[in-house]
């Protein structure tokens, strides 16, 4: 049988892709966590790279700019000894008028196993999860989610804290530009899913219509008694109009300042999905802030990441049985 015939037949379509966190659910996300500490273990191997998904190709689809998951994705790909194939958008024949249906079906039949994609527009993963019988993963789908986003900050957030459970009993606040950010939907999401209270903090012009979560306006009111600050970039390219008075304003009320950083709890976290806008949402230097853990988020990345691509590749359905021994 082919991979693709394997992945048919190994159960339901639903556990084929990884599109959001509901679709994942607790069970799910519990299964991806609990892998990722076999990747952690993986990555700090003298040869950090294991055999579980030679044979296997994924390929990165990216419609929107990328440092982070787009490097993780194919680093962890090339970990589990995956081939890997990269799209590029400028240099595609979608400058030809091809369209995005044709592009993934032609890519589809060089022998893909896993999309791994993002798009400006919401909801285009679940597209192309209808075009093609590969695995496909949503690396960011316009303001709506970014689910590996999410489980790497939960990772992150777990191993820091020593938690082998749920994240019961935390007091999270995101902070920040909550309307355009498809981090704070997958991440409230899977902070709540684990049992954390999650309160979003914002200006309530950075506030979608309608949220599940508590909502401030007064970050100065919640600070000194959180355990998670997490902030959110400003996303001006998503902006069409003024959506608060003045970067300085923000920063003045919303921004992560000494005297803010000065009033959080001793082990408070501080995290950032990246990329930072220095001097407005975080207007200290990360490197000085004991409870800061941005750079750690973008290390477990990549093991959270290998986890993923092995519970939607690999030939054990999720067994960590098979990340023993060497690739080469
Ligand atoms: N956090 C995040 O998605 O970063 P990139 O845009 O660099 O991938």
């Amino acid at each position: 049988m082919t991979s693709v015939e394997q992945r048919q037949s190994a159960g339901p379509r639903g556990s084929r892709s990884l599109l959001s966190i509901d679709e994942l659910g607790t069970d799910g996300v519990f299964r991806i966590l609990d892998l990722a500490d076999h990747m952690v273990e993986v990555n700090r191997r003298p040869n950090p790279k294991v055999p579980a998904l030679r044979g296997k190709t994924v390929c990165n689809v990216f419609f929107e700019d990328s440092t982070r998951t787009r490097l993780s994705f194919e680093t962890a790909a090339k970990r589990l000894s995956a081939d890997t194939m990269t799209f590029s958008v400028a240099q595609s024949s979608l400058n030809k008028g091809e369209s995005l249906r044709d592009t993934i079906e032609t890519i589809a039949a060089m022998g893909v196993d896993a999309f791994v994609i993002r798009h400006g527009s919401s909801g285009a993963p679940w597209m192309v999860d209808k075009w093609t019988q590969a695995s496909v993963i949503n690396a960011g789908d316009g303001w709506h989610a970014h689910p590996t986003q999410a489980l790497l900050d939960a990772y992150t957030v777990r191993t820091t804290l020593n938690r082998t459970g749920g994240l019961e009993g935390l007091r999270i606040a995101i902070v920040g530009d909550v309307k355009h950010s498809r981090v704070a939907r997958s991440t409230s999401a899977v902070f709540r899913l684990l049992g954390a209270d999650v309160t979003l903090v914002a200006p309530r012009t950075l506030l979608p219509p309608v949220v599940d979560e508590p909502t401030s306006e007064n970050l100065d009111a919640l600070i000194d008694d959180v355990d998670v600050l997490y902030l959110l970039r400003m996303q001006s390219e998503r902006m069409n109009e003024a959506l608060v008075p003045s970067l300085r304003e923000y920063t003045t009320r919303f921004g992560l300042t000494p005297q803010r950083a000065g009033r959080l709890k001793q082990n408070a976290l501080v995290m950032h999905p990246g990329p930072m806008n220095r001097g407005v949402e975080i207007a200290v230097d990360p490197a000085e802030l004991p409870g800061a853990v941005i750079t750690q988020q973008v290390s477990n990345g990549i093991a959270v990441r290998m986890a993923v691509l092995f519970e939607l590749l690999g030939s054990g359905h999720g067994s960590a049985d098979t990340l023993e021994g060497s690739s080469e």
